[in-house]
């Protein structure tokens, strides 16, 4: 069983390791698309010192209850602010933070994601 990889992308570095699971295979589409509620994961870049870009916020307010996990991309120029949309979005759904991805990701990013995501376990998503 593996999971759905729903995400957000809006210079096009999280769309592009994005793109890679739907070549594999997955149901890997853009928020903006037409969404089929069902279990996934969601990949979002960071913006604005830290913040959850608000296509993403305003996107979890309507499927958050299928959220299983989240991977957050950004730069490390931000410091402690880098990836800090996945801290903000895992506290608050209670939801696990699989990974922070810089920029593209490298190989080792996409190989690791992709053994978890294959084999994933959906968890009981009412909260
Ligand atoms: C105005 C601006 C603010 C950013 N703020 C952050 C940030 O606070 N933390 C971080 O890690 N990356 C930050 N970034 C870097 C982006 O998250 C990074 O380039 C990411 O790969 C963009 O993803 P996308 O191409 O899918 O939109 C920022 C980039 C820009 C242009």
């Amino acid at each position: 069983m593996s999971v759905a990889i729903f995400y957000y992308s809006l210079t096009g570095n999280t769309k592009a390791f994005a793109e890679r699971f739907a070549e594999d295979g997955f149901n890997s589409a853009p928020i903006d698309s037409v969404i089929v509620p069902e279990p996934f994961v969601l990949l979002t870049p960071t913006y604005n010192f830290g913040k959850v870009p608000e296509e993403v916020s305003d996107f979890l307010t309507d499927f958050s209850e299928e959220l299983q996990g989240v991977i957050a991309f950004g730069n490390r120029n931000w410091g402690e602010k880098f990836a800090n949309a996945g801290d903000i979005i895992a506290k608050e759904y209670n939801v696990p933070l699989l990974r922070k991805i810089e920029l593209r990701g490298t190989e080792k990013d996409y190989e690791v994601i992709k053994e978890e995501l294959i084999s994933w376990q959906p968890r009981n998503t009412s909260r």
